[in-house]
């Protein structure tokens, strides 16, 4: 039985309990959260020991895999520290706001002979994974253009306000644009080109993207916008012989030859606890993160070059923003 330790017991934290709980191999032993009510809470619904210190946390308990779930200016830090002490690491994306912690964090890692993987979902994600299908077989034939979109309201409620800090989140390229650049990297690689608009600031940030590759180019938008604005998480791939919509948590492939076909919803989907469509993608990466602890093995779904990329990609994009206000 692998012994598990979880830090920062916040929104996400749900997603990857319920996820926790789904697998047999695994026990969640200790949670960490500064927020004494939060490990509490965590706490008892996990039947593990709660701690308000992670130094305390890792002097007190023997754990094989460490998941983090905290702001994402802790993330590397807090790797590495455990991977030093030789436990795995599985931690929420991004991996940092620095390219140079993609090396530290990796290096320690290796060091230490432990896993370490950044918990990109989309690609677990079943919608997302059916359309990297559709690309890899082409069996719609050539693809000519894709929209990728999450757009959400101004995130109000982090821990100490962390979100709506530049220094601390990196605002939306960092909190929701990652996560489609992250999968378009997986797919796709490098673009040719990348125009990029941005409009914002820790209010209201909004960014629209088109990457351009031979033969095809991908729009994308994220925004936080300053009302009661629904997170919609879409996209729309057009093929030479079908489109591929994802819109509302529903997957639709109309065909040039005629008829629609809908993706089955999930009959097992977890209830993730954010406001996101229901999908196993979570205890899918959590899944793969244990099979590969268990198998001792590097995780390969998710390579540093990417992470790093990814981070290049996003540094672009903060030169060429225009910021308003
Ligand atoms: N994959 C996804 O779909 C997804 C969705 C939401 C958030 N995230 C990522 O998850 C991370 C956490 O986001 P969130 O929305 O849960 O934030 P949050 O503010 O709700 O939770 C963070 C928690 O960390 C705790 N914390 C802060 N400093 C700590 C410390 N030093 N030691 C222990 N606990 C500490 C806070 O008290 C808080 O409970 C972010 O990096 C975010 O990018 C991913």
């Amino acid at each position: 039985m692998l012994k598990v330790g979880m830090v920062g017991m916040g929104g996400i934290s749900r997603s990857h309990r319920n996820s926790w709980k789904q697998i047999p191999e695994a026990k969640v032993i200790c949670v960490c959260d500064i927020r004494p009510e939060k490990a509490d809470d965590a706490a008892s619904d996990m039947n593990a020991k709660a701690y308000y210190d992670f130094d305390e946390m890792l002097a007190g308990e023997q754990f094989d895999i460490l998941d983090i779930c905290l702001p994402t200016y802790l993330h590397a830090d807090f790797a590495v520290k455990a991977l030093n002490r030789g436990i795995n690491v599985l931690t929420e994306k991004p991996i940092s706001l620095k390219k140079e912690d993609v090396k530290r964090v990796y290096e320690a890692a290796q060091r230490n002979h432990v896993r370490f993987m950044v918990a990109h979902v989309l690609r677990w994600w079943r919608e997302y994974v059916f359309l990297k299908d559709a690309v890899d077989s082409g069996r719609y034939g050539k693809l000519l253009s894709g929209h990728m979109a999450r757009l959400g309201n101004t995130p109000k409620w982090s821990w100490d306000n962390w979100m709506r800090d530049p220094e601390r989140s990196g605002l939306v390229p960092f909190d929701l644009h990652i996560h489609d650049l992250d999968w378009i990297i997986y797919e796709f690689g490098k673009p040719a080109k990348i125009v990029s608009h941005r409009s914002g600031n820790s209010d209201q940030d909004y960014i629209n993207v088109i990457y351009e590759y031979d033969g095809f180019f991908i729009a994308c938008e994220a925004a936080w916008f300053d009302c009661d604005f629904k997170f919609t998480s879409n996209f729309r791939f057009q093929f030479e012989k079908a489109v591929i919509e994802y819109k509302d948590g529903v997957l639709k492939t109309y065909k040039k030859s005629g008829g629609v076909e809908t993706l089955e919803a999930e009959a097992n989907a977890n209830e993730n606890g954010i406001n996101l469509p229901a999908s196993n993608g979570y205890f899918n990466e959590i899944r793969y993160f244990t099979d590969c602890v268990l198998a001792g093995k590097d995780c390969e779904m998710l390579k540093p070059g990417e992470l790093e990329t990814v981070l290049d990609i996003i540094d672009v994009l903060n030169e060429g923003s225009k910021t308003i206000r």
